[in-house]
């Protein structure tokens, strides 16, 4: 299992529902967790590893240790949004040592599957909720670059050109 880079078309297709909780599914988000933690991440969605389904797994700690920080969701929905939103720097595994700022709601209520498919539900906020959000956004086909203000945007422009030639001279 690898990180798949920006711009590769994964990360813009249209992700399924999970239908079969099962082995395969434990093992993927297992897979996942491990890719997570070890690139630094604190959360990961299906498609950033080439699995177009509706899945994602966060840690809002980061910390493999941190165990009970742990998220698996399958078949997200965003049920309520707060009001109020903040600015915070948020980086993504699809774009090596890019970073920007963007803006989100502090709190969202979110209903889900676990990875036994029995329904959840998470009040999130702060950081968690922004963490949820971002992976939440992959599984729309939606990437952080999307949301940065025109002025960001320019800053990382060369960056984003070099991340469109590495994967054309790799295609
Ligand atoms: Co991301």
């Amino acid at each position: 299992m690898d990180i798949v880079l920006y711009p590769d078309p994964r990360l813009r297709a249209k992700n399924t529902p999970v239908q079969d909780f099962g082995p395969e599914l434990e093992v993927a988000a297992r897979d996942m967790f491990q890719l997570m933690y070890q690139t630094q991440g604190v959360g990961l969605a299906a498609p950033q590893v080439g699995l177009n389904i509706r899945m994602m797994v966060f840690n809002p700690e980061g910390e493999a240790e941190a165990t009970e920080a742990e998220a698996v969701l399958c078949n997200p929905r965003i049920v309520s949004k707060g009001k109020d939103k903040d600015f915070a720097e948020e980086g993504c595994l699809s774009f090596p040592e890019i970073n920007g700022q963007v803006s989100r709601p502090i709190r969202v209520t979110v209903e889900a599957q676990n990875l036994q498919g029995q329904e959840i539900r998470l009040e999130l906020e702060g950081w968690a909720a922004r963490v949820f959000q971002h992976e939440f956004d992959h599984l729309e086909g939606v990437l952080f670059i999307d949301r940065m203000s025109p002025a960001d945007r320019t800053l990382i422009k060369q960056a984003l050109a070099e991340l469109e030639r590495d994967y054309l001279e790799n295609a």
